[in-house]
């Protein structure tokens, strides 16, 4: 059984997803702590209404400098003895203070094939862009915004002439899938990382 500590910014539907695949018992894990970093952010309320422990970081905090926010994150998160740390649309960059305080073990989700499309607006710019196949990558953290070791893609086709809400949908449905897998591999011990790359152990 892993712990995790789930940090967020907007709707919280993967928080939401994860949650449902440990009440599903589908993922061998407990949510201790959500940690915003929006007080408005639809995901707590999403996170209150499933009774999980929540909590939110004003602006303020951030505009203090890089580090006040990850000071706090990573002393919260160590008091409530988190496994990992877990971004489910967090959309704010953690620096060295939270991965030194969790070496290998801050995930982040992000809506595209990385190294393709990082930044905030993947989805708008896979649609932009014209390609063909989007996708969803779950990866280790490092102290470059979305990149650092991949443990898990999924490519995804676009239809032909889909919105970009269409697009969207289908890209988050596959994150919904995608999230709570990666970390039940996790919860089995079944992923390394190696040097700038992961592998999966196979038992
Ligand atoms: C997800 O699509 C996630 O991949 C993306 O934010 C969304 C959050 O949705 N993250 C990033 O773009 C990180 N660069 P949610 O709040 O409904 O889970």
């Amino acid at each position: 059984m892993i712990k995790l500590g789930v940090l967020i910014s907007g709707n919280g539907t993967n928080l939401v997803a994860i949650q449902e695949a440990i009440e599903a018992k589908k993922l061998d894990a407990s949510i201790e702590l959500v940690i915003s970093s929006r007080p408005k952010a639809k995901g707590l309320k999403r996170a209150h209404d499933m009774g999980l422990q929540t909590m939110s970081l004003s602006s303020d905090i951030y505009d203090l400098g890089p580090s006040a926010a990850d000071e706090i994150i990573a002393s919260m998160m160590r008091q409530n003895e988190v496994d990992y740390i877990v971004m489910a649309g967090y959309m704010r960059k953690v620096g060295e203070v939270i991965l030194k305080a969790f070496p290998d073990r801050v995930l982040n989700l992000h809506p595209a094939l990385l190294p393709s499309f990082p930044g905030a607006h993947a989805i708008e710019q896979t649609w932009l862009s014209g390609v063909k196949v989007a996708g969803v990558t779950v990866h280790f953290a490092n102290e470059v915004y979305d990149q650092g070791p991949i443990i898990a893609q999924r490519a995804i086709e676009v239809p032909e002439g889909a919105s970009l809400g269409e697009l969207e949908e289908l890209i988050h449905a596959e994150e919904h899938k995608l999230y709570p897998e990666v970390l039940q591999l996790l919860a089995e011990d079944k992923v390394k990382i190696m040097g700038d790359r992961t592998v999966r152990i196979f038992y």
